[in-house]
Formats: structure tokens, C-alpha cells, sequence
């Protein structure tokens, strides 16, 4: 706390307001950090007065070069300054109507604009004032729910997420986010006012499941949306993996609860969130592949395509980003079980070199994820597994290191091909190309121009061409 209030912009910040004669106060998130010793770069700064006016005066007074971003509708201005984005903004009372979420915005008194806030901890404001800096108004107890570790709304929680749904996701978002428990109360009021969410763009709503996603263990906030039943709104496809459906005495496993164990083993070896995409999705088609074979019992056949096809429409629907990020989650989720495959089967080398062959270079993710799609309570399973798993993982070194076929480039162009043989282009020229590739993977031909050349001519001679 003392750290923070030495920060000369705030000592700005607070001649500015005197002389404009008005107060100032920080808070909402920054305010909560400092008691969570969390870094926190977003500095939002609240005053009496005009927020434009106050953050002009303040930039002019640290840098005459320093830009201020105005916001005239919104009655806000933000500038960047030394690492950190200041925003200032006049204290305002909200009210609203229950078919939007704009609010009607009027003038108001920090408490006011206390009352307004989504949490009680994100409700903290420290006075900038000269005659009371640096002292903490905190009229929701925020600072002993940060204590207690407690998700509280500041005013009737029907209220607070009635004003802005986004709230219910920010709610598991925060709780997920800083291991706090959402209060009974606050948690019911969730549930009864879920369908509110209709209202919140999906935008905003897939901006919280990210930040939820990118926490160590995104199975703690997933289960609280779950349980809030908010994910049914968003994602009915995930929502639709839970459940055991038993026949003749044989269920099989819990989809949601075994794809929440691989997106926590996934989370604890990687930062990619992408690769945490992967997890989410890599069984989504499960329920829709799912047959009931005798004397098998379940099978899945085919989930990993469909899956895979599912990912685009998904992305679509979520907003998410339709680019190369989409197709490495596509890939992924085609390829999850191919490890687990080599694993039942005798390891071939030719069945390693296709798995390198088709993985490239996201093979070290597709290993990951396979190690992390082991799970089950049977200790002695996943144990042999696990040593099964180190077999073909050595295997795929030794490939690697032999045959160099990660990134595979064909050794003999389609160019050199039609040279070759006076060809047009034709459908002979797509099967020596096909010929060579299969070759090489197959283990029949070494990995090298010399001997793709040597192929590609026995190969023509079958077809019937010559030189
Ligand atoms: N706020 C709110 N309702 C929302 C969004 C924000 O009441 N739907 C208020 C909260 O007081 C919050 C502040 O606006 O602390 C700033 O919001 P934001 O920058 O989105 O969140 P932070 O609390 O700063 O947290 P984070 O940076 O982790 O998003």
C-alpha cells in the first residue's frame, strides 16, 4: 500500500483534482490487487468532477507529448503512461431497464458509483484526496471478503446480475481465477437469473471463459459454470457430454468429468490455451457417435472425425478465431487417438514415420495430449499405459532422428516429375508423387533425393511411361 501511494502519478493525480476542485479517488480491480499482491497495470481512477477534464490536466502536467484518448459519449479518457493505462472517469448512479444492457447513466456520488459494482472486492476505493490520501473506503466489507476469499455482490445480488449478466460469468471467472468461493446466496442468485445471459453478446461472454481457460486448473471454473448451469446457455455441447448411460450392466465413462481431468493434465504441462482448446473438444462428438455393440459393449467409433468437423462450427458460433489456431484445434482433436492406437498395436516404424508425417510439427502437443487423455481409477491401467506411452515416445526419437520427417518435404518436386517424363499435368504425376511419399513412409525407400529419384523411375516404367 505505501509503494503504491509513493507513485508520483497519483501525487499528479491529486494536485490536478485539487485544483480543479474536485475529489478523486482510485478504484475497482487495481485497488483489490494491491491487498491480493496481485500485478495489476489497469489503473481506473474515479472523480467527482469531469473525467475528461481531470486526465487532460493530469497528462499536461506529467509529459506535454503525453496522447489522451477521449471517450466524449462514455465521459471517460485514458492515457499509457510508464507501463500502466490510466482511466479516468466522472463518478456516476447507473439505472436500468430489464431488456438491455445499456444502462441510463447519470452524475452520481462515489457511493453511487460504489453501489454499482459488480463484487465487494471489486468495490475498494483509496481516497487521492490531499486531505484523506491514501485512505481506503471500503463500505461493503470488500477487504474482509478478500480475507474470507468470498465472491459477494455489493447490493441484492438479484439486482447486481440483473443490471449486467456478464456478472454471473465474471463471478465463476474471479472465483476460478483467485480460488474464492462464491457466497450461497450470491451463487443462488446466479442460477435464478441465468437466462439473463441471453442478453450479454458472446463476445463478452467467451472474454470470461478465456480468462477461465487460462487459469492452472480451468476444471474449478467449468464445474462452477456447470453447476450454475450458465454453460448449457453458451455451450450445449459440452454440457451435453455429462452423464453414464448403462445397458446390460456396462456404462461407460463420464465424458464432461474424463474431458475436465485431460484439460487439468493438459493445463498443468502448458500455457497454450489453444492446446487447452484441444482438450475441451477432443471427445465432443462422443455423444453423437455413441453405440451400444454386444458383446463389445460402447463404442465411439469415429468421434475423433466428427469431432474434428464439429470444431469449425463451434469456433463460428463462439466468435473464436476461424484461422490457423482453428486448424491446429481441428488437427488436434483428428489425431488424439493416434498414439493411444500405436500403444495396443506393435509399434511399426511405419506407423510411427505416418503419425510424424501427419503431426508435424505440433508432434510434441499431440504426445501431450495423449498422455494427458490417460485417465482412469485403475492405478495398475494407467501405469502400464504410462510405460507403454514411453515405448512409442522413444520409438518417435529414433524415427525422428533416422528418417527426419517432421516438416516432410516431398524430395521430388511434381516439377521434376513432368520434366523427367515430358509430362503435362496429369494424374500420372499425382501417382508417382503419391508413390514416392508412400515408399518412404512405409519404410521401402530411404528419406533421400537419390533414392526418390531411383523410385520415381521403376514407378514410371510400371505406369507405362518412359523417358
Ligand atoms: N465492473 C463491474 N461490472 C462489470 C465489469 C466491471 O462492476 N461487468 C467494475 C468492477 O468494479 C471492476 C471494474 O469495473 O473492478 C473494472 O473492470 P475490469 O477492468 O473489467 O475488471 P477488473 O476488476 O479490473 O479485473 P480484470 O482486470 O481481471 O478483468
Amino acid at each position: 500500500m505505501q509503494q503504491f501511494l509513493q507513485n508520483p502519478v497519483f501525487t499528479v493525480i491529486s494536485q490536478s483534482a485539487e485544483k480543479l476542485n474536485t475529489s478523486v479517488f482510485v478504484i475497482g480491480g487495481f485497488v483489490r490487487d494491491i491487498f491480493l499482491k496481485r500485478p495489476n497495470t489497469d489503473i481506473d481512477i474515479v472523480t467527482l468532477g469531469s473525467g475528461i477534464e481531470l486526465a487532460e490536466k493530469v497528462a499536461r502536467a506529467l509529459s506535454p507529448n503525453l496522447t489522451v484518448s477521449v471517450f466524449k459519449n462514455f465521459g471517460t479518457a485514458m492515457f499509457h503512461y510508464n507501463g500502466c493505462d490510466y482511466e479516468f472517469v466522472g463518478a456516476r448512479k447507473e439505472s436500468y431497464v430489464s431488456t438491455s444492457r445499456k444502462p441510463t447513466v447519470e452524475t452520481g456520488t462515489l457511493e453511487d458509483d460504489q453501489n454499482r459494482r459488480d463484487f465487494t472486492i471489486n468495490a475498494l476505493a483509496i481516497s487521492l484526496n490531499k486531505e484523506s490520501y491514501g485512505q481506503l473506503i471500503d463500505p461493503f466489507n470488500g477487504c474482509a471478503d478478500i480475507e474470507r476469499k468470498i465472491i459477494r455482490t455489493p447490493l441484492n445480488p438479484d439486482i447486481t446480475f440483473s443490471d449486467d449478466p456478464l456478472r454471473m460469468m465474471r463471478a465463476v471467472r474471479f472465483a476460478a481465477q483467485l480460488g474464492f468461493t462464491i457466497l450461497p446466496e450470491t451463487f443462488k442468485a446466479i442460477i435464478r437469473n441465468r437466462q439473463r445471459l441471453e442478453i450479454v453478446s458472446i463476445e463478452r461472454i467467451l472474454d470470461e471463459f478465456q480468462k477461465i481457460m487460462a487459469t492452472p486448473k480451468p476444471s474449478t471454473g467449468l464445474l462452477l459454470l456447470d453447476k450454475a448451469r450458465l454453460l448449457e446457455l453458451f455451450f450445449p455441447e459440452l454440457a451435453a457430454l455429462k452423464g453414464v448411460e448403462v445397458i446390460n450392466g456396462k456404462g461407460h465413462k463420464d465424458v464432461f468429468y474424463h474431458t475436465l481431468e485431460v484439460l487439468d493434465n493438459v493445463a498443468a504441462k502448458s500455457d497454450n490455451v489453444w492446446l487447452r482448446w484441444v482438450a475441451l473438444l477432443h471427445d465432443i462428438a462422443k455423444p453423437r457417435t455413441k453405440k451400444f455393440i454386444e458383446p463389445i459393449g460402447w463404442s465411439f467409433h469415429g468421434h475423433e472425425y466428427l469431432g474434428s468437423k464439429m470444431v469449425a462450427s463451434i469456433f463460428k458460433r463462439l466468435r473464436l478465431p476461424m484461422n490457423e489456431k482453428m486448424r491446429y484445434v481441428q488437427k488436434l482433436v483428428l489425431l488424439h487417438l493416434r498414439p493411444i492406437v500405436l500403444i495396443d498395436d506393435e509399434v511399426t516404424d511405419s506407423a510411427v514415420r505416418r503419425l510424424l508425417f501427419d503431426a508435424g510439427d505440433d508432434i510434441d502437443d499431440v504426445m501431450l495430449l495423449a498422455h494427458a487423455d490417460i485417465t482412469s481409477k485403475n492405478e495398475v491401467k494407467v501405469q502400464t499405459f504410462h510405460k507403454n506411452f514411453e515405448r512409442v515416445k522413444e520409438k518417435l526419437q529414433e524415427v525422428e532422428e533416422k528418417d527426419a520427417l517432421r516438416n516432410w518435404q516431398p524430395p521430388i518436386s511434381g516439377e521434376e516429375i513432368m520434366q523427367t517424363f515430358n509430362l503435362q499435368p496429369s494424374r500420372e504425376v499425382g501417382l508417382i508423387k503419391d508413390a514416392i511419399r508412400e515408399a518412404i513412409l512405409e519404410g521401402d525407400i530411404e528419406n533421400s533425393y537419390e533414392a526418390a529419384r531411383d523410385f520415381m523411375i521403376v514407378k514410371a516404367q510400371e505406369l507405362g511411361i518412359t523417358k
